[in-house]
């Protein structure tokens, strides 16, 4: 191991740097494998702090010139940083270091892709660049000099000189260096123009790669709506004269927010019909947004330290899912959320990486970019809202930008003003930043004289360094139906704050039916035993489009949990269901296809497992493939005239209209293809005009086990076009047969176009691998093996997107013995590779739980 023992960084040691950061001038003169970065740096005594050691981080920098007021010294120089003795007063430290963009393969710090220089800084990337106090408490205002001959040189701020060969960019902002980004190439801009509130123009610029012009369109139209809504929403303007975004073939993440400059993974930004799908579309839409609203929740208030991540990006990704539930439908979006948190964070909450939405220690922050610190930090956000209310949310909210603005917060900060809004005591609540695992909340019920009476349990087990856990503050949002279907008690929000809980409704004529944790009120499981027949009636009658949509995936999952334990044949109370959905054409087609959609595999295991099950990957795919062929069965002759609703007769859109019916149309064209064969999907496919229909296409052809021709078809029409190369990679891996799935993927491995290097192609099919449920667990361990493998061999190259995939493992100790010894004997195989990266480390260590 590189670390013999991995040091642990603690949340409790927070300490101010004794130094505080006037101003920062940079000159790069840029060289693929010697690049030379001047810093000139401004520093002075913090008041506030108590340690006066001067330590600047720095890795992998090869130090020329270091230099005091003028006076050349001599620091004390590690692989992490160097000290040196300073003056007890304001002083000038000047530096002149050597890197090699040209080998960073890891992607962090300055990099090439494609012949283009870019940057990715968050979290301690800036340490790659040059010697720098590089937390994010440590705030300054930057100037940027690039020398160069490449003809488009891009840094924070505004520009403020070129000529040829140099540019010269200005950041009035203070910000932490995580924020800094530099990009340089041969880029073509596809320009736009946004008016601010205040009547400021800004210019807009996506750069591109030469032959991208014509994917630029809708994420510039993405960005002037991000401008547009938080203004209107939340009051925010943008604070600079420019917004650039430049779109990178080699990127670790989705996108990065740095000031004025945001750098895209290309997958998250570049654009067409042709070669996009509506997901991407609406996922680009979302990410453009998010990074854009950064500016003031991330940028103007940063973080004081990296366990207050969520700080930021629970506040942002909350942020923008309110963006697009206004953009396109507001109960899809939920449903969506809802989905993704399931198949994400519950496993992660659940399982040896469970970790609280404000972690307390880490090895590598890296690793701490979670779906906990995200998405449940995002419901975190949304409990607090619903808990108070809109208004006082707006309030708080003007009062956190108006007190915090150029501050670096803690989570303490953001709670404070919700406290200060409202004079509401928050402490309780906190725990939901502190303790982490999922709570479990289960339902009593009682009806007598009128009177119904919930009985609501919280129960959250123990997790990693968290034996016992102290209730939470839970919104529970309730209506109440009838017999006959109406809404006899609208939502209300109930708050669970004890272990058990009762709440009564009294003046009731009948016994009704509770609809419980309307609109996913909070990121629980809900344990209410339900009859099938009950679910079937809220199925049918639920006023609230959410636990409506629940009520048939709860049906769904306990008749397939029924074929899985007991050999049960597919119930008909789903099955009618189904039908009875699928015809109310006054439904939107995106949420009957939402309807249609199961729980996902590894979804049943998980729910095997916590009913004290061994769960069996082949019996749960047989079952899910039963099910799928009795709904198609059951709901054949509605097949045709649903069909023809979701046919389109304007041009493509991207729009959720279109969008949905196309998602509709991709539902019924799947259960299609199990009944034909393939016979209206190779029809389609031959008529395909749009990618989300190519696609969708093609993939009912494999899973029908037909399509080769088509697959080849696809590859030479778009061979050209990494982005639908990806697609068509990943497509082969997540249609796979268990049976085939390993040897499916290890045959793609040896295609020419496995760039594994590329983070986008790696995961394109090792992500797909570790996803595809019954193929990756199939019997023999022949997919685990492929994994690690490949994990093992990227590590070295890029430990960060090495690490992240090691979670495909977290779920190991669910499985019987024979995969638990299999999976744990890859880890272990992991964790023994000679110089394995500490980010790899840290999360093989913490999945075996050692
Ligand atoms: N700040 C992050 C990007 C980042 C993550 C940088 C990890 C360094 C390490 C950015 O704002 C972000 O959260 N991006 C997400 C997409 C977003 C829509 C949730 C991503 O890249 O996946
Ligand atoms: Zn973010």
């Amino acid at each position: 191991m590189r670390d013999a023992a991995p040091t642990t960084i603690y949340l409790k040691d927070y300490m101010p740097f004794g130094y505080l950061v006037d101003s920062v001038h940079l000159t790069f003169d840029l060289a693929d494998h010697a690049t030379r970065v001047t810093s000139r740096i401004a520093f002075c005594p913090n008041p506030e702090a108590t340690d006066r050691t001067f330590f600047l981080h720095g890795e992998d920098l090869t130090l020329i010139r270091a230099v005091i007021d003028g006076v050349e010294v001599t620091p004390n120089v590690t692989d992490k940083g160097l000290t040196v003795d300073v003056p007890d007063a304001p002083f000038i430290w000047e530096a002149v270091v050597e890197i090699d963009p040209g080998n960073n393969t890891a992607l962090e710090g300055l990099y090439m892709s494609n012949g283009m220089y870019c940057t990715q800084c968050e979290a301690e990337g800036f340490r790659k660049i040059t010697y720098y106090p590089d937390r994010p408490d440590v705030m300054s205002v930057f100037t940027v000099r690039i020398n160069g001959d490449l003809p488009v040189l891009l840094s924070n701020g505004n520009p403020s000189g070129k000529s040829e060969g140099w540019a010269e960019w200005t950041d009035p902002w203070p910000k932490p260096a995580y924020l800094f980004a530099l990009v340089a190439g041969d880029l073509i801009a596809h320009p736009g123009q946004f008016t601010t509130m205040s009547g400021r123009d800004v210019e807009l610029n996506l750069w591109v790669r030469p032959g991208d012009e014509g994917k630029c369109a809708f994420g510039m139209e993405a960005l002037k709506k991000s401008m547009k809504w938080d203004e209107d929403v939340y009051g925010r303007e943008y604070d600079l004269d420019m917004f650039n975004i430049v779109a990178v073939d080699d990127f670790n993440m989705g996108a990065m927010e740095n000031k004025g400059l945001n750098i895209f993974n290309s997958s998250a930004v570049l654009a067409s019909p042709e070669t996009s799908t509506d997901a991407n579309f609406e996922r680009i839409e979302a990410i453009i947004a998010h990074e854009y609203f950064h500016n003031w929740t991330g940028n103007r208030i940063t973080c004081r330290d990296w366990f207050q991540l969520c700080l930021k990006e629970g506040l942002t990704v909350f942020r923008d899912a309110q963006f697009t539930s206004d953009m396109r439908s507001a109960p899809v979006k939920r449903i969506h959320d809802a989905i993704d948190l399931r198949a994400r964070q519950f496993p992660e909450d659940n399982g040896p990486l469970s970790h609280p939405v404000r972690p307390e220690s880490f090895q590598e922050i890296n690793n701490f970019y979670t779906a906990t610190v995200y998405e449940k930090g995002a419901e975190v956000i949304g409990m607090l809202k619903r808990l108070v209310g809109d208004e006082a949310y707006a309030q708080a909210l003007k009062l956190y930008f108006d007190r915090h603005d150029g501050q670096a917060c803690t989570i303490e900060d953001w709670i404070k003003v919700f406290e200060d809004t409202t004079g509401r005591d928050l402490t309780q609540f906190k725990r939901w930043y502190s303790q982490s695992g999922t709570p479990r909340i289960s339902v009593a019920e009682d009806w007598q004289d009128g009177t119904y009476t919930l009985t609501l349990s919280q129960r959250t087990k123990p997790t990693p360094g968290q034996p016992e856990k102290l209730p939470q503050v839970i919104p529970v949002a309730v209506g109440l139906l009838g017999q006959n279907g109406d809404e006899v008690r609208a939502t209300e929000v109930l708050e669970l704050t004890e272990a058990e809980q009762s709440f009564t409704f009294s003046g009731l004529a009948a016994k009704p039916v509770a609809s419980i944790l309307r609109d996913f009120s909070a990121p629980v499981i809900l344990e209410h035993d339900h009859t099938d027949a009950e679910r079937a009636f809220l199925l049918a009658h639920d006023t609230d489009p959410f636990n409506r949509w629940q009520a048939g995936r709860s049906l769904a999952q306990d008749t397939l949990l029924r074929m899985i334990r007991e050999d049960a044949a597919p119930g008909t109370n789903y099955l009618d269901g189904m039908l009875a959905v699928l015809r109310d054409g006054d439904l939107d087609p995106a949420y009957r296809s939402l309807m249609l959609g199961l729980p996902t595999q590894s979804e049943l295991a998980a729910a095997l497992f916590e009913s004290g099950n061994v769960p069996d990957p082949m019996a749960i795919w047989t079952a899910v493939e039963t099910l799928r062929q009795a709904t198609a069965q059951h709901v054949q002759d509605l097949l045709p005239r649903l069909h023809s609703e979701t046919l389109i007769d304007a041009p493509f859109s991207p729009d959720a209209d279109q969008a949905g019916k196309r998602a509709l149309g991709g539902a019924v064209l799947y259960l299609t293809s199990r009944l034909d064969g393939g016979a209206k999907a190779a029809e389609e496919y031959a008529a395909a005009d749009n990618m989300t229909r190519q696609l969708t296409a093609l993939s009912c052809l494999l899973r029908a086990g037909a399509g080769q021709t088509e697959l080849a078809d696809f590859y030479r029409q778009w061979q050209h076009d990494r982005l639908v190369v990806d697609k068509w990679f990943g497509l082969q891996v997540t249609t796979a047969s268990p049976e085939t799935t390993p040897d499916v993927t290890r045959t793609l491995t040896e295609h020419p176009d496995f760039n594994w290097k590329n983070p986008n192609r790696f995961r394109a099919v090792m992500g797909a691998l570790a996803m595809n449920h019954a193929g990756f667990h199939r019997a023999g361990g022949a997919g685990y093996a492929l994994l690690a493998d490949w994990l093992i061999r990227l590590d070295p190259v890029n430990p960060q997107t090495t690490a992240r995939m090691c979670s495909a493992f977290q779920t190991w100790k669910r499985y019987d013995v024979d995969r638990q010894d299999r999976m744990k004997a890859q880890l272990t195989r992991i964790a023994d590779t000679p110089n394995l990266s500490r980010d790899t480390t840290e999360m093989v260590s913490r999945i075996l739980g050692a």
